[in-house]
């Protein structure tokens, strides 16, 4: 994993003892890279899904899949944030979103079929569900996540690993990605609540359109 040597690499640069700080941050990446086997596993099992469904339905049910490792800095700053120290035992218990998967799917009936044969599948635990589909948040946003727990075969042991799993539809997608640009400005706008109120409005319509766009799916299906 690219990500993990990256960091192992800028560490050992800026160390003095290069052999002590490998030694202490082995755990560490071998947690990294069991997270990285468990995205592994849901990417295909999503992907598996996605085939059989294109071959009896002549569609595919997502557009796209994101994968993504929580980066060492957000862990430390989570765990900081958290107020707990940073021992690998607290970041596997505590942290539910460092081996993270968004599904784009293209209409919202896909999500809850798409989320529910994952869900099913017998090695799959699912930890937590939130549908801020069904229950909006007060912002707009809309997305399904899914906490769930899935089985990595290592050489000596089987490991069931959280991952965190984002069911959205396109549009939902990039409405986020508007709202997490006014996150991370709103402290340099004049008037950011004019600009939140803008945003609400477009959730609204976007999901007005969602479901438009799925009825003439469905009466051309
Ligand atoms: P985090 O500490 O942010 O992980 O939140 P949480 O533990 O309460 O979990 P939640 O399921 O509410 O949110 C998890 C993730 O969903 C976030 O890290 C974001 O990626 C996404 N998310 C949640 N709320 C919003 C929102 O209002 N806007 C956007 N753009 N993304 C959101
Ligand atoms: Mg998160």
């Amino acid at each position: 994993m690219s990500m993990v040597n990256d960091m192992g690499m800028e560490v050992l640069v800026n160390s003095d003892n290069p052999e002590q700080v490998l030694q202490n941050m082995q755990p560490f990446m071998d947690l990294m890279m069991n997270y990285e086997c468990a995205l592994m596993e849901i990417e295909t099992k999503l992907k598996v899904l996605n085939n059989e469904f294109a071959m009896q339905h002549n569609r595919n049910p997502f557009e796209s899949i994101k994968c993504r490792l929580k980066k060492p800095m957000s862990i430390v700053g989570k765990m900081k944030k958290k107020g707990l120290d940073i021992t690998i035992d607290n970041i596997v218990e505590n942290l539910t979103d460092i081996a993270g998967v968004r599904v784009i799917c293209s209409f919202p009936e896909d999500i809850y079929a798409v989320s529910e044969l994952l869900s099913k599948q017998d090695d799959i635990k699912v930890v937590q569900v939130k549908d801020y589909i069904r229950n909006p948040k007060s912002n707009g946003y809309r997305s399904l996540h899914l906490i769930i727990e899935v089985p990595i075969f290592l050489s000596k042991q089987k490991k069931y690993m959280k991952v965190e799993v984002q069911f959205r539809t396109i549009a939902m997608d990039f409405w986020a990605s508007l709202d997490h640009k006014l996150k991370y400005k709103k402290d340099n706008l004049k008037h950011p609540e004019i600009i939140a109120q803008e945003l609400k409005k477009c959730a609204d319509t976007i999901t007005a359109m969602d479901y438009k766009m799925q009825e003439i799916r469905n009466m051309l299906d």
